[in-house]
């Protein structure tokens, strides 16, 4: 894994009217037409200033909790014996269905202003929780206003391959069906930018997800997969196959898929969160897979039941602790390598000339203080695309 580049008394040229980065280099250095017309200077004052983080898998939007499940689980009840009681993802669906478009709009907008506080600038954004037609609808048209009012970069992705609703328990086919109709409905509105399925024993299997995913290719839509979560079911390979820009938990996965996502486009984006605040599952084994070749993003997957968590940060601690990352790996996979994740990587995930001006100022000196710091925000700047969103601690939105 490469260092990182770092520049010390440097320099960031924003083009405001643009949002994008004009000028990288020394302080010194400074293109006269860059100080022409009374610029803005922002002092970073000596300290940290990195491309905003990017989250590259989160479930945005649901209404309610599961705060009661987050507890039973640390009194010794597992994450599968919760959902086999009626919890679990069917107890989001239900709340979720219940809610307005307006008040799901704005749960999720308040959880967004969080990432945002965090340094996250740019977001992945899933539907999942409403898993009827009309229900997971009004969620993408929520994900879209977020989209729309975000001051980052946020990317849509229709799931309503989360789970079978209970209504089609004993028709499995026909939800499957019914979800690889459904893609027409998105593709042919612009309204997602990706779909993700959750193939595992406890959702889809692959012949399941091999509808959806046969008539996605028809369509030209990208694909992304919850892949190989609990054990391995040959699902990180079965991703590569389907060229899916992105596999996502990998707790399980075994040699074979370790060896075809090295051999691959494909990102393999690991979820540390998850496994910490569910326990229930394996880390992935991301030494390996970095060693392998892999290339390896990190993400919240910010939910309600499995990782309530909106610090990428925070799931970098994780990865050193609990996968062994270093921190140029970690610091990498919350930014370029997560760009990577969402087709981006020439538009974001550095500070270099042309890309979006998305980036953070950390009240720290060094990189490495980033996860060793736990569980605090660093985050005193944020600048999004040009504008200034939050300064010394303080949001402006
Ligand atoms: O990514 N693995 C599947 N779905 C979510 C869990 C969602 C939930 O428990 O509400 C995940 O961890
Ligand atoms: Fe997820």
């Amino acid at each position: 894994m490469a260092e990182l580049p770092m520049l010390r008394d440097a320099a960031i040229g924003i083009n405001i009217r643009s949002g994008l980065i004009e000028y990288v280099g020394p302080d010194s250095g400074i293109p006269a037409k860059q100080l022409s017309g009374d610029p803005e200077i922002l002092d970073a004052e000596g300290r940290l200033v990195m491309p905003g983080f990017v989250d590259s898998h989160t479930h945005l939007v649901f209404a309610g909790n599961r705060a009661d499940e987050f507890y039973k689980r640390a009194s010794g009840i597992s994450y599968a014996e919760i959902a086999a009681q009626g919890g679990g993802i069917r107890k989001t669906m239900e709340s979720t269905r219940s809610a307005s478009r307006q008040e799901l709009f704005e749960l999720a907008w308040q959880r967004y202003l969080r990432l945002l506080d965090n340094g996250t600038t740019c977001v992945e954004c899933k539907s999942g929780y409403g898993l009827s037609v009309d229900s997971e609808r009004m969620a993408m048209q929520v994900i879209n206003d977020l989209a729309r009012k975000a001051p980052g970069v946020m990317q849509r992705t229709y799931m309503g391959a989360h789970l079978i609703p209970p209504e089609y328990a004993d028709d499995r086919m026909t939800y499957v069906q019914q979800v690889a109709a459904e893609l027409q409905h998105y593709a042919e509105g612009g309204l997602c930018d990706f779909y993700d399925i959750f193939v595992d024993p406890l959702a889809f299997s692959q012949v399941e997800a091999q509808q959806i995913v046969d008539r996605g290719r028809e369509l030209g839509m990208k694909l992304r997969l919850h892949a190989d979560e609990f054990g391995d079911d040959g699902t990180a390979a079965w991703a590569v196959a389907n060229a899916a820009v992105s596999a996502d938990h990998l707790g399980g996965i075994g040699p074979g898929g370790i060896s075809a996502l090295a051999a691959s486009d494909t990102v393999a984006t690991l979820l540390p969160g998850t496994m910490f605040f569910s326990g229930h599952g394996e880390y992935a084994p991301a030494r390996q897979m970095i060693d392998a070749g892999c290339a390896v993003a990190l993400a919240t997957d910010l939910n309600p039941g499995s990782s309530l968590m909106y610090s990428l940060p925070l799931v970098m601690t994780l990865a050193v602790l609990e996968m062994k990352m270093t921190a140029a790996e970690c610091l990498n996979a919350v930014t370029i390598n997560a760009a990577h994740a969402l087709g981006l990587a020439a538009s974001l995930g550095s500070i270099e000339i042309g890309k979006r001006a998305d980036i953070i100022i950390l009240d720290c000196g060094s990189p490495d203080e980033l996860a060793y710091q736990v569980g605090t925000n660093l985050v005193s700047d944020v600048i999004c695309g040009g504008e200034v969103i939050k300064r010394h601690g303080v949001m402006f939105i």
